[in-house]
């Protein structure tokens, strides 16, 4: 990409920080060892594993031997769900979960429901949060996981997971979050927060793709995937992924080093450009909780526009954004988080997704405000309705 190029897509990945790749170069190279391996070269990268692990850890008040390296978010994800059911095989039992829920979560609870296992998915509001009460009054006797995401990262909707996590711990029912569009963002605190299990991943803090974290609370039922070498305590085989893990940690460090500044600079480019969109082109609608949401998120509904013929058009000036989730692009329905919030498939397909990251500047913003008003008005005029609008 050039550097005319503007990237506004920082919610389906981040580029690597330049200060992490540097720091894992040289454990692709010099310090490649198998941690497993007791001679040097193994032991060297055994200690950076054991480092990144204490690290990662600190970040989220957890204790070293909670922290499991994984293949990513996805992973994580399945490993909380599928693990969890994994104790219950021969008993069955109840999930519960939400609509607006990443398809990792999803999709895989849907994947036990056909097992075997029952499942409640719990609406939102029209502003993207889950009512705590909902989740209370969906307890059964039977209930063995509640999983709900941190932030949503379609509309970025930040969910009250501390209460939730409060109710699940009431009723002695393990608790799954969804972090991956938290972590690194906004500061975690698993034991304040009732957290028993919570699934992250390293590309959406700049860090590398294809390692992520899975958090288990000690003494949480949990049988795994992945059967081999018995690494991670026997929870997830697989030689460890070295130099991601390395990155992931030096990711952590830097996000938290300075999470408050970022968080309060791009909130503040986020909310320019989301007044700019919402005073000076008509028919525009913020999608999600105006306030309860990531600082770089903005997703819109602008009538009488297709997400997809406007995603085009800005690539055409440079500019990369999206109009839904990156995973379930490609598919012609329209996002399962907006209609869950209640908007119509030709709202949901008007959809545009803004997300500001790190290295995002007031220039990309100018840019943006620049090219946006006379696109909108040339895909208008193309519609009868549009025209009047
Ligand atoms: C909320 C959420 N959960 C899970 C994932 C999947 O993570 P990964 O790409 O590391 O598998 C994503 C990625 O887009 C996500 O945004």
């Amino acid at each position: 990409m050039s550097a005319m190029n503007i990237y506004l897509d920082y919610a389906a990945t981040t580029p690597v920080d330049p200060r992490v790749a540097e720091v894992m170069a040289v454990y692709n190279t010099d310090k490649f060892g198998n941690p497993s391996s007791p001679h040097g070269f193994g032991q060297e990268a055994l200690e950076a594993v054991e480092y990144g692990r204490k690290t990662l850890a600190s970040f989220l008040n957890a204790k070293p031997n909670e922290i499991v390296f994984t293949g990513g978010g996805s992973e994580s994800d399945n490993m909380a769900i599928k693990g969890t059911c994994e104790t219950r095989w021969d008993k069955g039992g109840h999930l519960i979960t939400t609509a607006i829920e990443h398809h990792a979560v999803l999709h895989t609870c849907e994947f036990m429901a056909k097992r075997g296992f029952d499942l409640t998915v719990l609406p939102v509001g029209s502003d993207g949060i889950v009512d705590p009460d909902d989740v209370k009054k969906a307890i059964r006797r039977d209930t063995i996981l509640i999983t709900v995401m941190h932030a949503n990262n379609e509309v970025g909707t930040i969910q009250p997971i501390k209460e939730i996590g409060h109710i699940a711990q009431e009723a002695s029912i393990p608790f799954h979050t969804d972090s991956v569009q938290t972590f690194g963002h906004l500061p975690i605190d698993v034991q304040e927060m009732n957290i028993d299990m919570l699934a992250l991943s390293a590309h959406k803090l700049y860090g590398p793709k294809g390692i992520g974290i899975f958090f288990i609370k000690e003494g949480t039922p949990f049988i795994p995937l992945i059967h081999g070498g018995a690494q991670e305590a026997g929870r997830r085989s697989s030689t460890l992924n070295v130099p991601g893990i390395v990155g992931l940690a030096e990711a952590a460090r830097l996000a938290h080093t300075s999470l408050e500044s970022e968080h309060k600079t791009i909130a503040k480019l986020r909310d320019r450009l989301l007044n700019f969109l919402l005073s000076e082109i008509k028919q525009v609608h913020l999608n999600g909780h105006r306030t309860r949401r990531l600082a770089n998120n903005i997703n819109v509904s602008i009538d009488y526009v297709e997400g997809e013929s406007l995603l085009a058009s800005l690539d055409m000036e440079g500019i990369s954004a999206s109009s839904g989730s990156a995973c379930s692009s490609g598919s012609d329905e329209p996002s399962h988080v907006l209609t869950a919030l209640g908007l119509t498939t030709e709202e949901a397909r008007g959809s545009l997704r803004i997300s500001l990251g790190r290295f995002t500047t007031e220039q990309d913003i100018v840019r943006v405000e620049s090219v946006l008003p006379e696109i909108v008005t040339r895909l208008r005029d193309l519609t009868p309705f549009g025209r009047n609008a």
